[in-house]
């Protein structure tokens, strides 16, 4: 894990965040690498389930809802993590997580006083200062909260002089409340889908490992609208669908992770993870629930608008059900490195290459005249505007051709083109294959239908 933050730091993928003044606790900056990758991630994905299906729509809502958003979806009662503080060194813990780690005991349902008893029973010790001596167990909600201008008028409580709201901690409630919205302006059908990308904010007690969990994060989400009785097989569909995604952008290491009823969050009936085997554990990538209609049940009693919508087979008012498939972008970007990490030994020593799927590589090709002069330079500008349809490209014209291929393996260029006196004399190129490093030689007239065909089809 040190060998990719480091790696991630030194290409360009991910700096730790506002480092100028010492650093910000668990912040970081996607560097110009790191946003691309992230980008293609976003834009893939909405092309494959908002663009090329048309059964799901677009939304992209904002971060503060109304305050009521959160009393609705329970996440005001139940969005809690049960913490203690260590009393010598005042470190504040996630309980279940050093039960868990120290005496392997799942602690999911249990009470503040079951938990405070376990501690005390199984001597647990805080793994920072190894004393023994904890807060009585608390409740923490995850939501970050601030506070509107007293001239917004909400309806809701009320902090100081201004009215409470919060930084939404999932994008799926914004969907939720558009639902009315987009069954009334876009005539669409059961089943159907509302997509949404956006940032998520949670007050994690112990976030870490790298961009894995964090306070700002990503999330792709789709809440898929349907009909009860088909609940069953739709779970199963969405379950391929996940994971056809994830074979699309090149992730190995799945498995899933069917969670066990007393594990379920509030709102849901069942929940599959699919977790990835990361350098530190298996742990969750993405998730799919089950959520019943108990969030449009919650809105429609907390707002007391009909949200119930007319089936024309049964001629009944109905409140659909939702599965909910959500992806989280951060952790699929790291994800994304891990997978792609390799170190491999050459006969001229050795080289660190992210073998990303040319599909989500952040440069997609890299253009490398040998000189800049003898009319390379201007030869491989020309050669840059043929290939750059392919998405984000460079012209890398510094240092020595081994250091620019050892570069270009690190960022997970899938191929190399190069300019040389034979480009000048005969109108061919070299292409190099970061994975094989092998060398072909071809026409500039054939370029385009050569790379396209090998990596970009
Ligand atoms: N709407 C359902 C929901 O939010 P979740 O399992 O709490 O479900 C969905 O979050 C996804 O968001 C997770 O599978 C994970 O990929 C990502 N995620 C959750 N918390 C995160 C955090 N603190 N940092 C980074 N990603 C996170």
């Amino acid at each position: 894990m040190e060998k990719i933050v480091a790696l991630a730091k030194r290409r360009g993928f991910a700096y730790p965040g506002s480092e100028i003044y010492g650093g910000f606790a668990n912040s970081y900056t996607y560097g110009p690498y790191g946003s691309e990758l992230k980008k293609n991630v976003k834009d893939l994905w909405w092309k494959t389930f908002v663009q090329n299906r048309q059964d799901i729509v677009g939304i992209d809502g904002d971060i503060m809802l109304h305050p009521k958003t959160w009393e609705a979806s329970g996440h005001l009662d139940n969005f809690n993590d049960q913490m203690v503080d260590c009393k010598k060194c005042k470190a504040r813990l996630r309980a279940d997580e050093i039960i868990q780690d120290q005496c392997q005991i799942e602690c999911e349902g249990l009470s503040d006083e079951d938990i405070s008893k376990l501690i005390k029973e199984n001597m647990v010790k805080c793994p920072k200062c190894g004393a023994m001596d904890f807060t009585e167990v608390r409740r923490f909600n995850l939501m970050f909260q601030t506070e509107l201008s007293k001239t917004c008028s909400t309806g809701s409580r009320q902090a100081g002089e201004g009215t409470v709201a919060y930084l939404r901690p999932e994008t799926a409630q914004a969907i939720f409340l558009e639902f009315k919205n987009i069954v009334d302006t876009m005539r669409v059908k059961l089943p159907f889908g509302i997509a949404q990308i956006g940032k998520a904010f949670r007050n994690e007690i112990t976030p870490g490992n790298f961009i894995f969990r964090r306070l700002e994060f990503e999330q792709m989400e789709i809440e898929y609208f349907i009909f009860e009785d088909t609940w069953k097989e739709t779970f199963e569909t969405w379950l391929k669908d996940m994971k056809d995604w994830c074979q699309l952008i090149g992730l190995t290491k799945i498995h899933e992770l069917e969670h066990a009823q007393e594990k379920l969050s509030h709102y849901s009936k069942r929940t599959v993870d699919l977790e990835y085997d990361f350098p530190f554990g298996r742990k969750e990538l993405y998730g799919l629930a089950y959520r019943t209609n108990f969030d449009l049940a919650q809105h429609e009693a907390y707002s007391k608008k009909e949200l119930r919508i007319h089936d024309e087979e049964s001629g009944k008012k109905i409140l659909p059900h939702v599965i909910e498939p959500t992806w989280g972008v951060d952790r699929t970007v790291l994800a994304l490195l891990c997978e792609a990490y390799n170190e491999e030994k050459l006969e001229d020593g050795e080289r660190v290459v992210l073998k990303f799927k040319p599909i989500i590589a952040p440069v997609k090709v890299a253009v490398m005249p040998l000189m800049k002069k003898d009319g390379m330079k201007e030869k491989a500008q020309e050669v840059f505007e043929l290939v750059k349809e392919f998405g984000n490209c460079e012209l890398d014209d510094g240092g020595s051709i081994g250091k620019r291929y050892r570069r270009q393996d690190e960022i997970g260029t899938p191929v190399c083109v190069t300019i040389d006196y034979d480009t000048m004399e005969d109108g061919t190129v070299t292409i190099r294959d970061r994975d094989t490093m092998k060398q072909e030689r071809v026409k500039i007239g054939e370029l385009v239908k050569i790379l396209s065909k090998k990596y970009f089809s």
